[in-house]
């Protein structure tokens, strides 16, 4: 009779810490709310009634969403674009005033290299090409990219020839922005409303760097470093209340409740978002941001450097799933702006922000396990899903079931000693911060060895 060789045990062991695995997980997520699914809305019931009684950014409304314990299933759904004429809130190009009372101030990263920069001027330095490297056209304009906008624009690529040896338009160096009034003089953020329906609106808020300088992974690197950084945030609201805010960050990003973040001091009503050193990546605290490899490899660092208001400098715009509008002169007479002549259509451009990836033989390029040295650039603000009806961008594969991005009822790894962001578990890790009691928590991540079984299938799979 045949015996188990120690092997065949080891793997019988390691088929079945799988499978349970999987349906640990099933379970939990299949068990858990989903939160931004709505009820019918025939359904709608007391707390809708309750909303339609106070008008927008009404205090007794804010407490109530932050006492009671808002149950965001009982809020109208949102609507698919484009929207019926009943459920709209919005006219084309107009922007509440909410969304500037509400707009998110950025800290910097102290000691950041590449600040944020103007659009129009990062084009100035570039040759739109093709995927053959043919140029496509010479002195590139904004007002140009407005002109390729069709379907195959997504294979161009915005192309620099110029010595890279950081510039002032890589670096941004002179855009730090001001002391007093946050503002940055050269470097617009941009603004795109949409309109959801049935009340609900998101801002997204595009910052704009022209150079992403990749991380470290155990101090050698940088890796992911590429030409053209677009990092956004969403706030959601409803009825003129902030509901929700999320962030953007390595392809990624983090939702909160309103209520659960940080805010400036200067009226206690706008969030607080940190830039990332380096890739500009988004988070809601300061500190270590561990992301995509376990242990702390590969992290993104926050501080309280300087304080960007984009709402002093911006280029504004209403979208509609179809049409673009420039924000109009009633809605911009309530901040300053930045007089706007350009064509809106240039955030139709579907194509790269930045040189395509160094070839192999570059000797400037690098390969690394993780990634390699200078990576194509990013699309532009159109491209990030602002027809989303939940708040991530993206739904990334391990989200089987439920929300792939509930939002956060508080700022998760605070050390309540110290007040600092403490490493997050990996890639899917942070997926079960929620579990209670926290020893299934701490068995669960044990299981996916703090992210790195979802790291390995997100190489696999990703
Ligand atoms: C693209 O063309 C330019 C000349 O226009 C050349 O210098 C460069 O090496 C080419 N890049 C690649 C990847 O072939
Ligand atoms: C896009 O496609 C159209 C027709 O298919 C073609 O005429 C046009 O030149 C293309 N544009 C670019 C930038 O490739
Ligand atoms: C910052 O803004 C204030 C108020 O607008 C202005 O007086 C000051 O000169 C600005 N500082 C710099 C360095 O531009
Ligand atoms: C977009 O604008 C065009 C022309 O102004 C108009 O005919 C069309 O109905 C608009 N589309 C939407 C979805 O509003
Ligand atoms: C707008 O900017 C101008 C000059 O930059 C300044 O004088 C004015 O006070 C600003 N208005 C507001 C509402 O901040
Ligand atoms: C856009 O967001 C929705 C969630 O609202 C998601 O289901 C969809 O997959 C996203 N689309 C893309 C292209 O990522």
């Amino acid at each position: 009779m045949q015996r188990f060789t120690p092997r065949t045990k080891l793997l019988g062991t390691i088929t079945v810490f799988l499978s349970l695995l999987i349906l640990i997980y099933y379970l939990i997520i299949s068990t858990s709310s989903t939160a931004l699914n709505h009820s019918e809305s025939d359904d709608l019931n007391l707390n809708f009634d309750y909303f339609k009684k106070f008008d927008v950014e009404d205090n007794e409304l804010i407490e109530y969403l932050e006492g009671k314990g808002l149950d965001e299933g009982e809020l109208p759904p949102l609507s698919s674009l484009p929207l019926q004429n009943h459920e709209k809130t919005l006219n084309p190009g107009e922007v509440p005033s909410y969304v500037f009372e509400y707009t998110p101030l950025v800290y910097l990263y102290t000691e950041e290299t590449y600040l944020p920069y103007d659009i129009s001027k990062y084009i100035s330095h570039f040759v739109l090409k093709d995927e053959f490297n043919n140029t496509v056209t010479e002195d590139f304009t904004i007002d140009k990219m407005a002109q390729f906008t069709g379907k195959n624009s997504s294979k161009l690529l915005l192309t620099t020839l110029e010595d890279t040896n950081d510039p002032e338009w890589l670096t941004g160096e002179s855009n730090i922005p001001n002391l007093s009034t946050g503002k940055i003089k050269d470097a617009p953020a941009v603004l795109v409303v949409v309109d959801k329906g049935n009340g609900w609106v998101d801002a997204y808020w595009f910052y704009f760097y022209s150079f992403n300088l990749g991380p470290f992974v155990m101090g050698v690197g940088p890796y992911g470093n590429h030409f053209g950084d677009w990092e956004h945030s969403l706030t959601r609201f409803y009825k003129g209340v902030p509901v929700y805010v999320w962030m953007s960050a390595h392809g990624g990003g983090n939702a909160y409740h309103y209520e659960a973040m940080e805010k400036f001091d200067r009226g206690y009503k706008r969030p607080l978002i940190f830039s990332s050193r380096g890739t500009h990546a988004n988070y809601a605290l300061i500190g270590r941001h561990s992301h995509d490899l376990p242990w702390g490899m590969l992290s993104d660092f926050t501080d309280k450097g300087s304080l960007w208001d984009p709402a002093e400098n911006y280029l504004g715009y209403t979208w509609d799933g179809h049409n673009l509008s420039i924000i109009d002169s009633e809605s911009k007479g309530q901040v300053n702006y930045t007089e706007q002549k350009i064509d809106p259509n240039w955030l139709l451009f579907k194509g790269k922000w930045g040189n395509a990836q160094l070839p192999t033989w570059d000797p400037r390029q690098q390969w690394s396990i993780f990634e390699w040295k200078y990576i194509t650039g990013p699309t532009g603000p159109l491209t990030k899903n602002l027809s989303r009806l939940r708040l991530c961008q993206t739904k990334k594969w391990f989200n089987f079931f439920g929300d792939p991005c509930p939002p956060k009822k508080f700022l998760k790894g605070v050390n309540k000693k110290t007040g600092k962001a403490e490493e997050g578990a990996g890639v899917c890790g942070d997926l079960f911060a929620w579990v209670r009691p926290v020893q299934l928590r701490y068995l669960i991540q044990l299981f996916i060895w703090k992210g790195w079984v979802c790291t390995l299938m997100d190489w696999v799979l990703g």
